[in-house]
């Protein structure tokens, strides 16, 4: 007879059925992302911030502190653009993998706006939010359209005798505010899938959330996987 416990071999089976299952219900827990939607995640995060760092240097010499990490300013020159790419890549499979999942219900639209706030306050009424709530699912097209952004002034720079003075000076202008209220929506995406909300982080690295934490932030999901009134 096995001397592991019924309850860790519940655990383990989670595990396992995750690999390429999701919205189901394992012992306890429920399986929020199968184990291709959290390689894509950590492959978008990854990148992005390598992205970040590498270009960090670049911008300010503020930052020149961050240059040796990859091996000087030298490399951050010719590693922050492919890194760039490769987040531009990553970032566009995301939006495919997700796409569906997260389209914006009418009701969902005054997300866009103060309630992004109001949350951030615990002060919205969630009792119907189903698998991920409007701020998420804004903050997933953003994410898109920053990625865009970064990529299609990036290239400007990256190649700047192909296009004009002014066109040059745009891209510049559009590439650093966009990175900035990138980074600045990174630390809220942080603090809310960690600090904020615990139980969450384990969605991205197990694949799993309790059967306690789903009820509590997306009830409409907790009874469609459950079929618990
Ligand atoms: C250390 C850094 C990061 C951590 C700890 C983290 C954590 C998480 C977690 C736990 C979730 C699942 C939330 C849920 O199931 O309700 C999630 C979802 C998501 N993450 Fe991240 N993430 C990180 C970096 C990033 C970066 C850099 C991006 C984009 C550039 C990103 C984009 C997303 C998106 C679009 C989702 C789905 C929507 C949402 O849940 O907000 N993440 N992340």
């Amino acid at each position: 007879m096995s001397s592991v416990p019924i309850r860790d071999r519940a655990m383990d089976e989670a595990v396992i059925v995750g690999r390429d299952r999701e919205n189901v219900v394992v012992g306890n827990e429920i399986i929020r992302h199968r184990l291709a939607s959290r390689l894509i995640h950590w492959s978008v995060a990854l990148t992005f911030f390598a992205s970040l760092f590498s270009g960090l240097p670049i911008w300010t010499p503020v930052f020149a502190w961050m240059a040796p990490l990859f091996g000087g300013l030298q490399v951050c020159r010719w590693l922050h653009p492919w890194a760039g790419v490769a987040f531009s890549i990553a970032a566009l499979v995301m939006l495919v993998h997700w796409f569906t999942e997260m389209e914006l219900k009418p009701e969902e639209r005054s997300w866009i706006g103060p309630k992004l706030f109001t949350y951030m306050r615990y002060q919205t009424d969630d009792s119907d939010v189903g698998k991920y709530n409007g701020g998420q699912k804004i903050f997933f097209f953003t994410s898109a359209l920053g990625a865009l952004g970064l990529l299609v002034s990036g290239v400007v720079m990256w190649f700047p005798l192909s296009f004009p003075q002014l066109v040059r000076e745009l891209a510049i202008l559009l590439h650093d505010a966009t990175f900035v209220l990138f980074a600045v929506s990174i630390v809220f995406h942080i603090y809310l899938a960690t600090a904020a909300e615990p139980g969450t982080f384990g969605a991205m690295t197990r694949g799993t959330v309790t059967k306690a934490w789903a009820p509590l932030h997306h009830p409409r999901w907790y009874k469609d996987v459950t079929g618990e009134k």
